[in-house]
């Protein structure tokens, strides 16, 4: 056995030996006290208050009345709510920018996307200029909706929970601000790049290496203002999205930074490093940034701590231990050892621990309250991701399996796991936070309640159509494949109506994206009726007052004011 074989064995079985440590002092109670911990989003006396900025004043009253109806009537502490106005103030403007930002990148991401689907069935359209070709509109999709939209919408929600989680205002969010701006240079100049024919030829690192620094720079200055805040932190337990996030912006400036380094892997050692960086990307990055704002939104809407705090670490933690080895199942069939292939196979299906940590926790948090998904729009949203989540991952366990590998690779079945992955779970998470998350930064609710609700059946409903027609397609296509009777040809003809009826869901997708921009737009703007019950956290009148530091004397009186958001 070499000595490469024998290090990733090794640290196999080290990643299993640390999930029964780390389960063995959590039996122990080395990691504190989880209740305490899982209470900490919440302010005293909080525990049953719902809170969603995004719904109607008539939407908050039944979901209060579908959650506990004692606590109607309930009033905040002023002290608590000057704490987290504060914390929300000290966020505002850098989140603000990188969410307006995330969603101009949806826009064109999801343009492309329709333009490089229509190709896919009718290869004529639009092949006068070089950037509407496939082999560039394809990648121009996949680094915009990547790099764009999801980095982008989850770099703003993390930076709008963490001085929340935190207790603590924001410190240093001029980085923040200065690494979104480098990020959004990048971004722009790796998509003309793109467009123009410049392209490092490698899936998810398309962009010219000279690009990538400034996305790898950018990377570490947006999660600088973390460490900061994390420094001068005012509470003593670390909510489960902390970790998440935390990770989640260490991770990927590393992962971005090693797979970008020109002439370090070349051969078939490159394509391991290309999928080795392929799946930390979605693992290490954008699944951490989802959950995190899915523990942080689920509990924080029903006014109700999550289900088993522990459970939540546990999660966590194997989701460490776990996925760093897992990209080498995008490789089966390749010309690469197959212990690797065996070991990232394993490794694949031992995230069945994370997942179903995490889906336990959130189904039980939701359970017997699925009435609150009626009044709330970002706990639809948020609560539709959490679940195709689960759906997602153990698809892709099963989908690493070889059996199922061998049906499925090369065809549009994957793509269709792709989607449910990164849109499904990811977008649809970033949604609902937005929905939160910008009547807090803009002070001003969101103009046509409609208009959220259009735009989530639109993109619930053509997101159907996608993933059901695709995965159909792609699974006859793979059989068809494997058919020695069958000619080549006709396993791409028979693809044909299904990948219509993908240019028919993404369609209505797009249309949603639309919907969404315009209401998001319009909300910028001010435009619309006034209405202000939910975007405070305190009644107009008492928000000033809320918002200076309330002295010590008062607070200890625990004078109360404000207003239920
Ligand atoms: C935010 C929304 C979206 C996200 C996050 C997303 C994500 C992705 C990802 C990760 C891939 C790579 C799939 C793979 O290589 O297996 C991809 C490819 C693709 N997406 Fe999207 N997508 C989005 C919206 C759309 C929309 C609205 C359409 C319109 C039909 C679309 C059409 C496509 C097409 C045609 C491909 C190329 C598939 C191929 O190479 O066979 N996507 N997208
Ligand atoms: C336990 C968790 C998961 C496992 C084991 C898994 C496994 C897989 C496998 C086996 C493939 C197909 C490889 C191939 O045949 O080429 C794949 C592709 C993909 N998965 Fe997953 N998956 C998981 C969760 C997720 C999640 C949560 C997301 C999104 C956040 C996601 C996004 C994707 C994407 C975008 C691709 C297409 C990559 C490409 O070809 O460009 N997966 N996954």
């Amino acid at each position: 056995m070499d000595l490469t074989v024998s290090v990733l064995l090794g640290t196999f079985i080290l990643s299993v030996l640390a999930l029964f440590v780390f389960i063995a002092s959590m039996a122990k109670g080395l990691f504190g006290s989880g209740g305490a911990a899982a209470v900490q989003i919440f302010d005293k006396g909080e525990v049953g208050a719902v809170e969603d900025p995004a719904a109607t004043k008539a939407q908050r009253g039944e979901l209060q009345q579908a959650m506990d109806p004692a606590h109607l009537d309930s009033r905040r502490n002023a002290f608590e709510v000057g704490t987290r106005l504060r914390a929300d103030q000290s966020s505002s403007l850098v989140v603000g920018v990188c969410l307006t930002i995330a969603v101009v990148w949806l826009v064109l991401a999801s343009l492309a996307g329709l333009v490089a689907s229509i190709k896919l069935h009718a290869p004529d359209w639009w092949v006068d200029q070089a950037w509407l070709t496939f082999g560039r509109i394809r990648p121009i999709h996949l680094n915009l909706v990547a790099y764009g939209w999801c980095s982008m919408a989850g770099i703003g929600v993390a930076l709008w929970l963490i001085p929340r989680l935190l207790k603590t205002e924001l410190v240093g969010a001029k980085y923040a601000l200065l690494g979104g701006a480098l990020w959004t240079v990048g971004v722009t100049a790796g998509t003309v790049a793109i467009g123009l024919g410049h392209s490092d030829g490698l899936e998810w690192l398309e962009y010219p290496w000279t690009i990538d620094i400034l996305l790898v720079v950018g990377g570490a200055l947006v999660g600088f203002p973390m460490w900061l805040t994390l420094l001068r932190r005012k509470v003593a337990h670390l909510y489960v999205s902390v970790w998440y996030i935390a990770a989640g912006l260490l991770w990927f400036p590393i992962l971005f930074l090693v797979a970008n380094w020109p002439g370090l892997h070349f051969g078939v050692q490159q394509a391991t490093m290309n999928w080795w960086y392929g799946h930390n990307v979605l693992g290490l990055w954008f699944t951490p940034l989802g959950l995190a704002a899915a523990y942080y939104f689920i509990p924080k809407v029903l006014g109700k701590p999550i289900y088993s705090y522990n459970l939540s670490l546990l999660g966590f933690w194997s989701l460490a231990f776990f996925y760093s080895q897992v990209g080498g199942h995008h490789l089966i069939g390749g010309p690469v050892p197959s212990w690797l292939i065996t070991i990232s196979i394993v490794q694949s299906m031992m995230m069945v621990v994370p997942v179903v940590a995490v889906a336990i926790n959130q189904h039980f948090t939701v359970a017997g309250n699925f009435r609150a998904l009626l009044y709330s729009p970002t706990l639809r949203f948020i609560v539709l991701g959490a679940m195709l989540y689960t759906a997602a991952s153990v698809q892709g366990s099963l989908q690493a399996l070889r059996s199922v590998n061998t049906v499925t690779h090369f065809t549009h079945y994957t793509v269709a796991h792709a989607h449910l992955g990164l849109y499904g779970f990811f977008s649809m998470v970033m949604f609902g936070s937005i929905y939160f998350i910008m009547p807090r930064v803009m002070k001003w609710e969101w103009p046509y309640p409609w208009m959220i609700s259009a735009h989530f059946w639109l993109v619930l409903g053509g997101f159907a159509v996608y993933f059901i027609g695709l995965s159909f397609g792609g699974w006859y296509q793979g059989l068809a494949m494997l058919d020695k009777d069958i000619p080549f040809m006709d396993s791409v003809t028979l693809t044909i109506p299904y990948l219509q009826a993908r240019s028919v869901g993404g369609s209505l997708m797009t249309l949603g994206h639309l919907v969404f921009a315009a209401h998001f737009f319009m909300m910028g703007w001010k435009f619309g009726p006034r209405r202000l019950g939910a975007a405070l956290l305190a009644a107009p009148d008492a928000a000033p007052a809320a918002a200076r530091p309330v002295p010590a004397k008062e607070a200890a009186k625990g004078a109360t004011g404000g207003m239920a958001a």
